[in-house]
């Protein structure tokens, strides 16, 4: 029998079969997910892909047209309970410009109900973990746009949620902070387990960030796994990636076509030709003759692994945005 109790800490949200519609265009559609306590969730998906509209329905700020979202086994839950359970952060960075980091980390925190010395307390520790104590006194509207960033994912955990939903926090961020950003959502979901779900456009950090990642195109989710599981689903563990000097199609076709002797699955993209491998990348030097065969210059060819971006890029190939109805 399962137990609802632990059912619901594992699984804090859920939505099911959710859809959602713009005018004529179908931005969401049956779009079911669980999100697990301790557990960071990628969503990937192109541009227009539905991610910002799904979210939004995740942390209740946009109603489904269709479909359930489940807050601790409570479903269709009030804003109260969203705001007290879920911590957001929107794509659109949204501060208090007028105010000063650590004024507008205390108020937040009074705002969720907070004492003033506790609300306090805890806008110095989120300052020194996201780097901002140098800056607690300036005006937010003085801080660099990484800056403002880091300050918008902060007042997204002022109040410790449970659920922690980030539409992309990496976006507009230098390495380093992008690695900061990275070992606080990791050490929140190991130590606090807090369920962690962000959206991203950084294939390599997803690959390395996610205990799951969901890809999702045209407001369909089109596949959902662990990074490694979603690799070796999708294809050889290997690849063998080669760049051509020329991009005119003819020779693209010609090559191709005497590649395909060789018997290895194929994309060709522009001026790059990707064929499945396998660990000894036997297939280089085979590779290599018939291109100087078929008189095509090789730029770069490189026996490499395949990675979460290969099947992103595979998954959602020739497609932008959301469908209309
Ligand atoms: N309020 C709205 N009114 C009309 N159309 C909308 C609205 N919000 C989103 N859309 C449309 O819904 C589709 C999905 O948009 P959404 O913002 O969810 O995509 P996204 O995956 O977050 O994209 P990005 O990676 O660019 O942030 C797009 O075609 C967008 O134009
Ligand atoms: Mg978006």
């Amino acid at each position: 029998m399962i137990d609802r109790q632990t059912e619901s800490t594992q699984a804090p949200l859920r939505v099911q079969q959710i859809s959602r519609t713009f005018g004529e265009l179908l931005a969401v559609r049956h779009f079911s997910i669980t999100i697990k306590s301790g557990e960071l969730l990628s969503l990937l998906g192109p541009n227009g892909a539905g991610k910002t509209t799904l979210i939004r329905m995740l942390t209740g700020i946009l109603r489904p047209d269709q479909g359930e979202v489940i807050l601790d086994d409570t479903s269709q839950p009030g804003r109260r309970e969203i705001s007290r359970r879920i911590g957001y952060c929107p794509q659109r960075i949204i501060v208090w410009m007028d105010l000063t980091c650590l004024e507008q980390l205390t108020f937040a925190g009074e705002l969720y109900g907070l004492s003033h010395r506790d609300a306090r307390s805890r806008a110095m520790e989120l300052l020194e973990i996201f780097n901002l104590s140098p800056k607690k006194n300036a005006l937010a509207k003085t801080l660099s746009g990484g800056m403002q960033r880091r300050l918008s994912v902060a007042l997204a955990m002022v109040h410790k949620p449970a659920i922690l939903v980030l539409d992309e926090p990496e976006a507009g961020l230098d390495p380093q902070s992008r690695v900061l950003i990275r070992n606080v959502l990791h050490s929140l979901c190991r130590s606090d387990n807090t369920a962690v779900v962000l959206s991203t456009h950084d294939m390599a950090e997803a690959e390395l960030l996610s205990d799951r990642v969901a890809i999702m195109n045209r407001g369909m989710l089109l596949a959902e796994g662990t990074p490694e599981a979603l690799i070796a689903e999708n294809g050889s563990a290997y690849l063998v990636e080669m760049r051509l000097t020329t991009a005119v199609p003819a020779d693209i076709e010609r090559l191709t076509h005497a590649l395909g002797r060789l018997g290895a699955k194929m994309v060709a993209k522009d001026n790059t030709i990707i064929l499945d491998s396998d660990a000894s990348g036997a297939l280089v030097r085979p590779v290599r003759t018939i291109a100087a065969a078929e008189n095509v210059a090789i730029t770069e060819l490189r026996h490499r692994k395949r990675t979460l971006e290969d099947v992103f890029l595979s998954l959602t190939a020739g497609s932008m945005g959301g469908v209309a109805k």
